[in-house]
C-alpha cells in the first residue's frame, strides 16, 4: 500500500477530521508553512496532522474507533501542540510516533537508524514475486537494512523463506531484530557487517533474491537536502561518501555474484535520475535482462538484474 494510499484510509475511516477539524486545519497549515519539511505530495501535511493527533490521543490510527474532540483532555491537547512544534523543527513524524506502518507491518523506527519510506514498499513487491516462483530453498539477503523494513515486509509475504538483513551499523541490525521479535517473523535475521560480508559462508551460492535502498546522495550533494532529511537521519544512511552516489551499488555488483544462485536477481531502489547509471554498472558486473521499474509515487526506481 502506498503512503498515499494509507492516508486516505485514515481520513475516510476515522472520525478524528471531524471532530477535531479545527485542531487538524490549524496545524496542517503550520506543517504546510514550513520549511524544514519536504513537501513532496500534495496532502502530506494533513495526513502528517492527523497522524500526530491521533498519537497525542493514544487512539490507533488505523482504528475506526469514534474519537471526539471532547474525550482530548485540555492535556492531550498541549501534547499535540507540543507533536506538532517538534514537526515544525523539521523531525520526521516517524520520530516522534516511534512507528512506521510498512507493507502493512507496524514498524518501530528509532533516531539513529534511517527511517523507512513508503517508496520502498514497490521493491519488496518486486522481491517477492521473484521469491515466489522459485521453487525449492529460498533465501533473500536485504543488505543495508536499516531498520529492516524490507527484508520484514519480505519475511513476512514469504513465510516459507529465509531472509537476511545486513547493516554496518550494529543499531540498526539491533531495531531489526526487534521489529522480527515483535512481529513474529522467525524467518528474518540480521547481522551487523558491511555490505555481504558478515552473512554465514554457508549463503554463498545459495542466495536467490538481493535488495538494496543504498545511501546514494552523492558526497556534495548531502548539505542540499531538505532539513527533515539531513538534519534527522544519520550522514551514513544517505551517503557512502563516494563523488556519484553508486559506490555501494559498484561494490554490491562486484560481490552479489559469489553468493547468488545461478539465474538469481539483484534488485536496486535508487534515485530516477540514478537508474540509467545504476543499470550500466549492474551490466558491467555481469547481469543480464537489466531492467528499471517505476511505481506510482515516481520518488525511486527499482533497477533489476539477474545472473
Ligand atoms: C538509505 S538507508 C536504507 C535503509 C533501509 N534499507 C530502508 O529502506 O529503510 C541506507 C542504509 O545503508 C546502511 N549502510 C551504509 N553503508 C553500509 C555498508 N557499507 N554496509 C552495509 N550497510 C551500510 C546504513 O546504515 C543505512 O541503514
Amino acid at each position: 500500500m502506498s503512503k498515499v494510499a494509507s492516508r486516505g484510509a485514515v481520513s475516510a475511516r476515522s472520525s478524528v477530521r471531524t471532530t477535531a477539524a479545527d485542531l487538524l486545519s490549524d496545524a496542517e497549515n503550520r506543517i504546510e508553512a514550513s520549511r524544514n519539511i519536504e513537501h513532496w505530495q500534495a496532502g502530506l501535511a494533513r495526513w502528517d496532522a492527523e497522524v500526530l493527533l491521533a498519537h497525542a490521543l493514544g487512539v490507533d490510527i488505523d482504528g475506526d474507533g469514534d474519537i471526539t474532540l471532547n474525550t482530548a483532555s485540555a492535556a492531550q491537547r498541549r501534547r499535540f501542540e507540543a507533536l506538532v512544534e517538534r514537526r515544525l523543527t523539521g523531525e520526521p513524524v516517524n520520530h516522534i510516533t516511534g512507528h512506521f506502518r510498512f507493507c502493512g507491518l507496524d514498524l518501530m523506527v528509532r533516531p539513529g537508524v534511517f527511517s523507512p519510506r513508503a517508496s520502498s514498499e514497490h521493491m519488496v513487491a518486486e522481491a517477492v514475486t521473484r521469491l515466489r516462483r522459485r521453487r525449492g530453498r529460498r533465501v533473500a539477503v536485504d543488505v543495508a537494512t536499516g531498520a529492516g523494513a524490507v527484508a520484514l515486509a519480505t519475511a513476512a509475504q514469504v513465510r516459507r523463506s529465509e531472509v537476511w538483513g545486513a547493516d554496518i551499523s550494529a543499531e540498526a541490525a539491533r531495531l531489526g531484530r526487534a521489529n522480527a521479535r515483535r512481529l513474529q517473523l522467525d524467518n528474518a535475521r540480521f547481522v551487523t557487517g558491511d555490505m555481504l560480508a558478515t552473512l554465514p559462508r554457508a549463503l554463498r551460492g545459495e542466495v536467490h533474491v538481493i535488495t538494496i535502498h543504498p545511501p546514494y546522495v552523492a558526497r556534495q550533494e548531502v548539505r542540499t537536502l531538505p532539513v527533515e532529511i539531513r538534519r534527522f537521519e544519520p550522514r551514513h544512511t544517505l551517503t557512502d561518501g563516494s563523488d556519484d552516489g553508486l559506490g555501494l551499488v559498484r561494490r554490491l555488483a562486484d560481490d552479489a555474484p559469489g553468493w547468488l544462485r545461478p539465474g538469481g536477481y539483484v534488485l536496486v531502489e535508487i534515485a530516477p535520475y540514478l537508474a540509467r547509471r545504476t543499470a550500466t554498472v549492474l551490466r558491467r558486473g555481469g547481469f543480464g535482462d537489466v531492467r528499471s521499474l517505476r511505481d506510482g509515487l515516481g520518488v525511486t526506481r527499482v533497477v533489476v538484474g539477474q545472473l
